[in-house]
């Protein structure tokens, strides 16, 4: 009998495919999230699930007495609770690598926007209020030959190393839990304590899972050690930066602005200040959102399901779970 997967996220009919010819399907179709009281009322008979963010906890895992393996349409896993799923014998997998160069590709970006006040400026051309002449009211800052400062030297943050020091010859520090040589040689970037790295350097990527020892790992004090020409990038997760000191901060000219992909509540509030200034670029969570990037993400995350149900090779399963 092949096991029951239920698939809690629309995903490409290339991926559903895949899952059907292993697996019996049951699937959420809308675009809009599926409600938790919807997802708990699928899982009695479901061996398997397959999803996005869904908080993987207790309350779930007792609505799904069967289940055997979730496997996350993304990089992070924080909505895992390894523990619960460790008591239960839950295997989660995620869809690391195939999204680094894309969520690189993003963070420049986003450099780029706030340094250059690129959407600031973009509204003022839009809106009409363009005038001739002096134009040192629209100046930015240079990004190349600046000093980068990334706080998470994961594979994303040397994808973004790499575009930093051969696209931009941009000075490049990096704080990680641990050293990367291979990186430090190939790259030619140096390892800093945090303090360091947030002192000296004139942008600051935050790219660390969120974890309990992340989680506001930017707070007040770390903002205050910026420098006040700096730019703080946020790509990782909303949680890994303390929000309210944030705005303080920018409120206060404590840093020059920052570019935001992720926030502490998603979608953010629309009166959330941060949306008012400026000097703060701020877009949907859309690191990984390309048609490709997805495309390949929602595959692995189907191989991954039906290897971790079909008995073969359960790959990518998060480092926490492995058996
Ligand atoms: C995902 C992400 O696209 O991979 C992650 O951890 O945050 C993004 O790349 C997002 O979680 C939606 O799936």
């Amino acid at each position: 009998m092949k096991p029951k997967v239920y698939v809690a996220k629309p995903i490409p009919r290339e991926a559903e495919a895949y899952i059907a010819r292993h697996c019996e399907v049951r699937k959420w179709e809308s675009p809009a999230p599926i409600p938790r009281s919807v997802l708990l009322g699928e899982l009695a008979d479901v061996d398997g699930l397959l999803t996005s963010g869904t908080r993987i906890d207790r309350e779930l895992l007792d609505h799904a007495p069967r289940l055997k393996v979730v496997s996350n349409v993304s990089v992070g896993y924080n909505n895992f609770d390894i523990a619960a799923m460790k008591e239960r014998g839950v295997v989660g997998t995620n869809t690391p690598h195939v999204l680094d160069e894309t969520v690189a590709d993003l963070v420049m970006g986003m450099m780029l926007a706030a340094a250059r006040r690129i959407p600031e400026l973009d509204r003022m051309v839009k809106e009409g209020r363009w005038r001739p002449g002096d134009d040192s009211h629209l100046f930015g800052t240079d990004v190349h030959h600046a000093s980068l400062g990334i706080i998470g030297m994961g594979r994303i943050g040397e994808a973004i190393a790499r575009r930093a020091r051969f696209g931009f010859q941009m000075e490049v520090q990096y704080y990680n839990r641990s050293r990367k040589p291979e990186a430090e040689d190939k790259l030619g970037v140096r390892w800093a304590k945090l303090e360091t790295l947030l002192a000296e350097s004139d942008f600051v990527v935050v790219m660390v899972p969120l974890t309990g020892d992340t989680q506001h790992l930017i707070g007040r004090k770390e903002l205050a050690l910026m420098k006040p020409n700096a730019f703080l990038i946020n790509a990782s997760r909303g949680q890994t930066v303390d929000e309210q000191a944030l705005i303080e901060a920018l409120r206060n000219g404590t840093i020059r602005g920052a570019a935001l992909d992720v926030y502490e509540k998603e979608p953010v509030d629309p009166d959330n200040p941060l949306l008012s200034m400026d000097n703060v670029v701020t877009l949907p969570h859309i690191g990984s959102a390309t048609a490709k990037t997805r495309f390949d993400m929602a595959m692995l995350a189907a191989r991954n399901l039906v290897a971790a149900l079909t008995g073969g090779t359960a790959a990518n399963v998060v480092k926490e779970l492995l058996p």
